[in-house]
């Protein structure tokens, strides 16, 4: 067995446990556990959103609400969805991601880095804006990320960030836990990889709740964070702006 598939078998592992990796561990697993599921990552994503997705990241660069030209990071940017609707809307997109196999699915045509969004290699005020893109229940230090998103975003500069969220409404919200507990894991499993996308309904436990989030990024300097729901909750989308 290589290498690869042995760290993959790991990766599957810490996913299949009662509790969560965290730290270092869970950094490794993640990276692993998309290098795997890279080649057939955008196939499952439209069909267990319904492509609902591609409306959910067209809804984050409008409400990035930049002027066309400006620079914009896709941090975690995956396969490069998020890039391609960038460069669309005017702006110009760098990716960068931890995961090898999943920058080299990107079609997005951007520049491509490969590092620890945690750690960016870049400038302080360096960009006028960032999105990411249902990345952050994978990070191990929520408040370190935000705090790197304030060092490279210029005064003045725009973020916004999507992950998956929890319905408000009862019946919306037990429809969605049959659907990601049971369904999507089969859906992943038939298309891909079962383990990885039983991950995808236990990750949502490492999300701070929506006030929370708002809080932390207002106090890394994010004074006017906002929190939204889409979809009726299925996925949630934060937006602010870089105190001047
Ligand atoms: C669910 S995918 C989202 C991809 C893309 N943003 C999208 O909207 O489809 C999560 C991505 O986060 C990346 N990721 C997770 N932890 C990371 C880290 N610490 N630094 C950089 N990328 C990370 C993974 O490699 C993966 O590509």
């Amino acid at each position: 067995m290589s290498s690869v598939a042995c760290s993959f078998v790991t990766s599957n592992a810490s996913w299949d446990r009662e509790t969560l990796p965290e730290g270092e561990e869970k950094k490794q697993a993640v990276r692993d556990m998309f290098d795997a599921i890279a080649p057939r990552y955008d196939l499952v994503n439209r069909v267990m959103t319904f492509r609902l997705d591609v409306r959910w990241r067209r809804r984050a660069v409008r409400d990035l609400a930049l002027p066309a030209g400006s620079t914009v990071l896709d941090l975690a940017a995956g396969t490069g969805d998020l890039c391609i609707d960038l460069r669309e809307a005017g702006l110009t997109p760098i990716s960068i991601d931890l995961s090898y196999g999943m920058l080299a699915a990107d079609r997005s045509g951007a520049p491509r880095v490969q590092a620890d969004i945690l750690r960016l290699p870049l400038a302080d005020d360096a960009v006028d804006g960032v999105t990411c893109g249902f990345a952050l229940r994978n990070l191990i230090d929520l408040g370190e990320f935000f705090a790197e998103l304030a060092r490279v975003v210029r005064p003045g500069g725009r973020i916004a960030l999507l992950d998956v969220g929890v319905p408000r409404n009862r019946v919306i919200k037990f429809g969605n836990d049959i659907y990601f507990g049971k369904v999507v894991p089969r859906i992943g499993a038939a298309l891909s990889d079962g383990p990885a996308y039983r991950y995808l309904p236990k990750s949502v436990a490492y999300l701070p709740e929506p006030g929370e989030l708002v809080a932390m990024l207002g106090s890394a300097g994010f004074g006017d964070a906002s929190h939204h729901l889409l979809s009726g909750g299925l996925t949630q989308l934060l937006v602010g702006t870089r105190d001047t």
